[in-house]
C-alpha cells in the first residue's frame, strides 16, 4: 500500500502537510454513501489538482477502484490532472466572441507562452481554458483572468493585459 512518505517522495506538491489534510479527508468521510466526489474535491482543493498517485493513494484507502476514481476525474470538467497555474485565462468560445476573433487570441496565447487548452506553463504562471458563453457577449472578444473581465479584446491587447499577471 502506498503511504503517504511514498508520495512525497513520488511528487513535490504532495508535501507531509499536504498529506496529513489528504488523510484528514479521507477519514472525515470514509464509509459515507457517495463519499467519492467530497473527497477528490476536498483534496483537489488542498493539493490544486488530482495526480495519477494521490488517486491511487484515495483508491486504496477508500477501497473504491482506480479505474473509478479516475474515470469520475476525466468526467467532470472541475476536476483536473494538471497543476493548476497561478493565474487561469479563459477565453470565451460562445458564438458573440468566437466570430469577433476569439480564435485568433487563442491561436496567440498559446504560441506565446507554449501551451494548448487545457495544460499549465512550466513556471506554473498561467493556466488556459476555452469556455463557453461568460454571459458577457456585449464585450465580445472577452477574456477573464481570475476573476477580473476584459471585454473587447484582441491578440494583442490581451498580451498587454497578461503581463500585469506575474
Ligand atoms: S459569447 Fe462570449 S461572453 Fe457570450
Amino acid at each position: 500500500m502506498l503511504t503517504a512518505a511514498d508520495l512525497s517522495m513520488l511528487n513535490s506538491d504532495l508535501t507531509a502537510e499536504v498529506m496529513e489534510q489528504v488523510d484528514r479527508i479521507i477519514e472525515d468521510n470514509k464509509g459515507k454513501p457517495g463519499c467519492l466526489i467530497p473527497v477528490l474535491e476536498d483534496c483537489q482543493r488542498v493539493v490544486g489538482y488530482l495526480p495519477v498517485e494521490l488517486q491511487d493513494y484515495i483508491s486504496e484507502r477508500l477501497d473504491i477502484p482506480a479505474s473509478t476514481i479516475y474515470g469520475v476525474v476525466t468526467f467532470y470538467s472541475f476536476f483536473s490532472m494538471v497543476p493548476k497555474g497561478r493565474h487561469v485565462i479563459k477565453v470565451c468560445m460562445g458564438t458573440a466572441c468566437y466570430v469577433r476573433g476569439t480564435k485568433e487570441i487563442l491561436k496567440r496565447l498559446t504560441e506565446e507562452f507554449g501551451l494548448e487548452v487545457g495544460q499549465t506553463t512550466q513556471d506554473r504562471r498561467f493556466s488556459l481554458e476555452a469556455v463557453r458563453c461568460l454571459g458577457a457577449c456585449g464585450l465580445a472578444p472577452v477574456m477573464v483572468v481570475d476573476e477580473d473581465t476584459h471585454g473587447w479584446m484582441n491578440p494583442k491587447k490581451a498580451l498587454e493585459i497578461l503581463e500585469q499577471y506575474k
